[in-house]
């Protein structure tokens, strides 16, 4: 039985523990949190940069994120799944209905996660009367990486005015939670207090209600970039860069595979076996 979003949710109100999320894009890895103590998995549209090697989400399709999530789904029987809308989804209202509708139906994902404030209202309030859960995504959002710049948002007045207006209205349309992305610290802190629902921060510091980290990011995958807002809390790069190292030195010292790891056959069977194929004749065209 997965956990609900809404006892997640609960946490802010009951005072419990951070909410700890993390990204994950494939089967393997999802069966990895559901052991682990991370509470929700967050199918991100940064598949993009980290699974595809694109320099944004922009190019990620529907199917994509369809593709990988129902993976997670597959690979997790407690931990609740959430799906981002990605950026070809959302180009008219209906488009975002259809593609959320399609990943909820063809996922088995718990909620879906969309970008954007208080113009976002009218679709959210339309998702949640269909009966789709959805977690809302302020601060720098990704999709409008060629609008915002990559940089933190929130830091004069009036941007720290819209924000907080955004974050109020997405959550009057419905949202159970937002991601808050490279906002100040303060700021966030300041949105939260003013917020029923929980919000996770990345970049937008500790007085967040949770936290969410990029699956590469933060077990150290890739071992030439760290952004700002992350910490690696393992070397899995220098971990595998290690163990495929160890491969290719037995192969190519003949000590691996190993006995443990072939099968036999019985010489009689082999040598009649042989005796019912003739060599191959060297001079044959
Ligand atoms: O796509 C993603 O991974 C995200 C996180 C950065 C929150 O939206």
């Amino acid at each position: 039985m997965r956990t609900s979003l809404s006892k997640l949710a609960h946490r802010k109100s009951t005072g419990g523990d951070p909410i700890v999320m993390v990204t994950a894009y494939d089967y393997t890895s999802a069966k990895l949190v559901e052991r682990s103590a991370v509470d929700v998995i967050l199918v991100g549209d940064s598949l993009g940069n980290v699974i595809l090697g694109h320099d944004s989400t922009l190019p990620v399709t529907v199917e994509a994120m369809i593709h990988h999530a129902s993976s997670v789904v597959r690979g997790t029987s407690s931990v609740p799944v959430v799906v981002d809308l990605p950026f070809v989804a959302m180009a008219t209202e209906d488009d975002a209905v259809r593609a959320a509708t399609g990943i909820m139906a063809e996922t088995g994902a718990q909620s879906v996660k969309l970008e954007g404030g208080a113009h976002m209202v009218p679709l959210i309030s339309r998702l949640v009367q269909a009966g789709i859960p959805v977690m809302g995504h302020l601060g720098f959002t990704p999709q409008s990486v060629n609008t915002l710049g990559l940089k933190v948002q929130g830091k004069d007045e009036a941007a720290a005015v819209r924000l907080l207006t955004d974050a109020l209205a997405i959550q009057k349309a419905g949202v159970w939670g937002m991601v808050l992305e490279l906002v100040p610290t303060e700021l966030a802190e300041a949105i939260g207090s003013r917020l029923d629902v929980p919000t996770i921060g990345i970049g937008g510091g500790p007085g967040c209600d949770g936290q969410v980290q990029v699956w590469q990011d933060l077990l150290g995958l890739d071992e030439d970039f760290t952004p700002r807002h992350a910490r690696h809390f393992g070397s899995l790069g220098a971990a595998a860069r290690n163990a495929l190292d160890a491969y290719a030195a037995e192969v190519q010292a003949r000590t691996f595979p190993a006995e443990q790891n072939v099968s036999h056959l019985d010489p009689e069977v082999l040598s009649r076996a042989l005796a019912r194929v003739p060599a191959a004749d060297p001079d044959a065209e």
